[in-house]
C-alpha cells in the first residue's frame, strides 16, 4: 500500500482541482476501490450513480461500456475513461447489425440487453438490464409488450440462468464472459469440500457451475447475502477484485480463491488514472442519435430499478 500512497495523494489534489468524481466497479483493484473512488458498486449502481452525477467531470474507472452508458445518462458531462482499451468479451460478441437481424427473425419480440453492449447495440434494444435485475426487467418488458417471448442478449449463460427464473421464454445469443467462463463445476467441488466454504456464483458462470453454488447473483447481491448469512469460509465465483474489496467490509469471513483476473478491467490503474485527469484524455463520444435510441432503453431499466 504504501507504494501506492503517492499516486493517490496526486490524484486526490487533480481529482480536486478538477471537480471531478471518481466511479469504480466492484471489479476494480483495492487500491482504486478504496483509495480513489468516489463512487463504487456494480454496473446497475454506477449507472444509478451517473444519471444524477453533479459534478461535470466522470472519471470512470472500469471497462468501455460503463463509461458509455454514463455518458448516454449524463450527456452533458465529460466522461473520461482512463484506458480506451479496457473492453468486453460480452460487447464485443455482439453490433447493432446483429441485433437487427435478430429482430428481422423474431418480428414483435421485445429486445432486452444486457448493459454489457456497445451504445450502438443499446440503441437497437426495448430495455437494458443487468445482472442485479435480469428476471426483473425481463418480466417487465414482456408485461409491457404484452408478450411472452423476450430477445435477451448476449450473454448465454445469464440468459439460460435468467430463463430458470422467469415464466417468458428468451432467445439467447452466444456472448460469453471471458473471465466467468473460465471457472468449472470441478473446481467448484473441489473448492467446497476441500475448504468446506460455501460457494456464492455469479450468474454469468456456466450452468454447470452454478449447480455447484449456495448462492446465484450479482455483485451487489453477493454482498447482501455475505451480510446476511455470515459464513465463516466463502469462495466467490467471480472476478478476483470482488473477493479482495469485500475483505474490508467482512473482517470476519475468510475469502478462499479460486478466482479470474478481468484483464479488461485490469488495464485501469493509479498511474493512469492520473494521466487521464491531468491531460483530460480519452474522453467518451457516443454520437447525438445513440445517445437519444440508446437512453430509451437505459431509462426503461432505471425505471424498474433493482
Ligand atoms: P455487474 O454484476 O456489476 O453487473 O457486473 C458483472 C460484470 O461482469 C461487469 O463487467
Ligand atoms: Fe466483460 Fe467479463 Fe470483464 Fe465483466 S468480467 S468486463 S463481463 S469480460
Amino acid at each position: 500500500v504504501p507504494l501506492h500512497l503517492p499516486w493517490i495523494d496526486a490524484i486526490a489534489s487533480l481529482k480536486k482541482e478538477r471537480g471531478a468524481v471518481i466511479m469504480a466497479h466492484s471489479y476494480q483493484s483495492p487500491e482504486i476501490f478504496h483509495g480513489v473512488a468516489d463512487i463504487t458498486g456494480d454496473s446497475l449502481a454506477l449507472a444509478q450513480a451517473a444519471a444524477k452525477c453533479d459534478s461535470d467531470l466522470i472519471v470512470l474507472c472500469g471497462v468501455h461500456f460503463m463509461a458509455e452508458s454514463a455518458k448516454i445518462l449524463a450527456p452533458d458531462k465529460t466522461v473520461l475513461i482512463p484506458d480506451m482499451q479496457a473492453g468486453c468479451s460480452l460487447a464485443s460478441s455482439i453490433t447493432a447489425e446483429d441485433v437487427r437481424a435478430l429482430r428481422a427473425q423474431h418480428p414483435g419480440v421485445p429486445v432486452v440487453s444486457y448493459v454489457n453492449t456497445s451504445a450502438a447495440v443499446k440503441a437497437e434494444s426495448d430495455a437494458c438490464c443487468t445482472s442485479a435485475n435480469a428476471v426483473h426487467m425481463v418480466n417487465a418488458v414482456a408485461a409491457e409488450f404484452g408478450v411472452n417471448q423476450v430477445i435477451f442478449l448476449p450473454d448465454r449463460y445469464l440468459g439460460a440462468w435468467v430463463a430458470t427464473q422467469t415464466p417468458v421464454e428468451l432467445v439467447l445469443w452466444h456472448g460469453q464472459c471471458e473471465v466467468h467462463e473460465k471457472f468449472t463445476a470441478m473446481e467448484a467441488r473441489h473448492t467446497r469440500e476441500r475448504f468446506d466454504a460455501k460457494i456464492v456464483a455469479h450468474p454469468e458462470c456456466s450452468p454447470e457451475v452454478l449447480a455447484e453454488a449456495d448462492f446465484v447473483g450479482s455483485t451487489s447481491a453477493m454482498g447482501k447475502w455475505l451480510e446476511k448469512e455470515k459464513p465463516v469460509r466463502v469462495a466467490m465465483i467471480t472476478e478476483c477484485s470482488m473477493a479482495d474489496n469485500l475483505r474490508n467490509q467482512f473482517p470476519q469471513v475468510e475469502f478462499i480463491k479460486p478466482c479470474n483476473l478481468c484483464p479488461h478491467m485490469k488495464r485501469i490503474t493509479l498511474p493512469n488514472i492520473h494521466a487521464c485527469l491531468r491531460d483530460m484524455r480519452n474522453e467518451i463520444h457516443v454520437p447525438e442519435d445513440v445517445i437519444v435510441r440508446a437512453r430509451k432503453a437505459l431509462d426503461r431499466m432505471l425505471a424498474v430499478g433493482r
